[in-house]
């Protein structure tokens, strides 16, 4: 039996974001290059989104390349933009066969031809329905608040909007991310406990989820498990126990 038959259909995650995090351990582990681990980590990217299209998640989030990213050696850096133009191309077909829609948040830091590309996959798949698959590239929860800080004072300079008219949906709606709902669940392989600057706005109430297996490792039994865990949890919202289950 698989783990799988233990997820409730009716209580799935429209959301799911996941730091994935261990590749360069992993490679070392092995003897590799750090590289090495990047290029079987595109391969639990596929298990993921696989997965998620399976059961039918609406929203997946993945954490690929944060802006502090930058300060690593340039021989990692430039191997991983060849990896995502490459992965990018050999996926395109099967984003489309699997109804697939490519999404991206970050700044505009990338190099050009990888701005390129990505556009390009968005575009090609913009007609995709069954799951949003959103890349995290070049991207800081950070940089994305301040961002929306300023977007926010330029319309209320230019008359736009209301100071007083400021509230939690104007934040959220200026967030690099408005297009969703915040995930419901966050999980992030590799034992580290920490969120790295990442969607600090959108995880105010979401579940956390922990596991040393590091990301080329995962696959989608473990996402399966990541599941079932966070079925079992009780969402209070601040209310008490009592509340929710009355
Ligand atoms: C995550 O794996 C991938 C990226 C941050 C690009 P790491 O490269 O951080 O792997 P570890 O944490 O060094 O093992
Ligand atoms: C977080 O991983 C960023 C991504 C997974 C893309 P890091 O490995 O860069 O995080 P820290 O610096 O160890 O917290
Ligand atoms: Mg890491």
């Amino acid at each position: 039996m698989s783990v799988k038959d233990e997820i409730i259909k009716e209580k799935l995650p429209r959301h799911v974001a996941i730091i994935m995090d261990g590749n360069g351990r992993w490679a070392k582990s092995k003897g590799s290059e750090r590289l090495f681990g990047h290029k079987r980590g595109v391969n639990a990217v596929r298990q993921v989104t696989e997965a998620a299209v399976e059961l039918g998640i609406e929203y997946l989030t993945l954490y690929a390349f944060s802006t502090e990213n930058w300060n690593r050696p340039k021989l990692e850096i430039d191997g991983l933009m060849l990896l995502l133009m490459t992965s990018l191309e050999s996926e395109l077909k099967t984003f489309i066969n699997n109804d697939v829609r490519l999404r991206v948040i970050g700044n505009d830091k990338l190099p050009k031809e990888v701005q390129k590309r990505l556009k390009s996959v968005e575009e090609k798949t913009a007609h995709c329905k069954r799951l949003t698959l959103v890349l995290a590239l070049s991207y800081s929860s950070r940089w994305e608040i301040t961002n929306c800080v300023r977007e926010v004072a330029q319309k209320v300079s230019e008359g736009k909007l209301n100071v007083a008219d400021i509230n939690e949906n104007i934040v959220s709606e200026n967030m690099a991310t408005a297009f969703m709902p915040d995930p419901e669940l966050l999980i992030r392989t590799s034992g580290e406990q920490r969120i790295s600057n990442f969607l600090l706005w959108q995880i105010a109430y979401t579940e956390l989820y922990f596991t040393q297996t590091l990301w080329p490792d995962f696959g989608k039994e473990d996402f399966y498990k990541a599941l079932v865990d966070y079925q079992g949890r009780e969402r209070r919202f601040g209310k008490t126990s009592e509340q929710i289950n009355n």
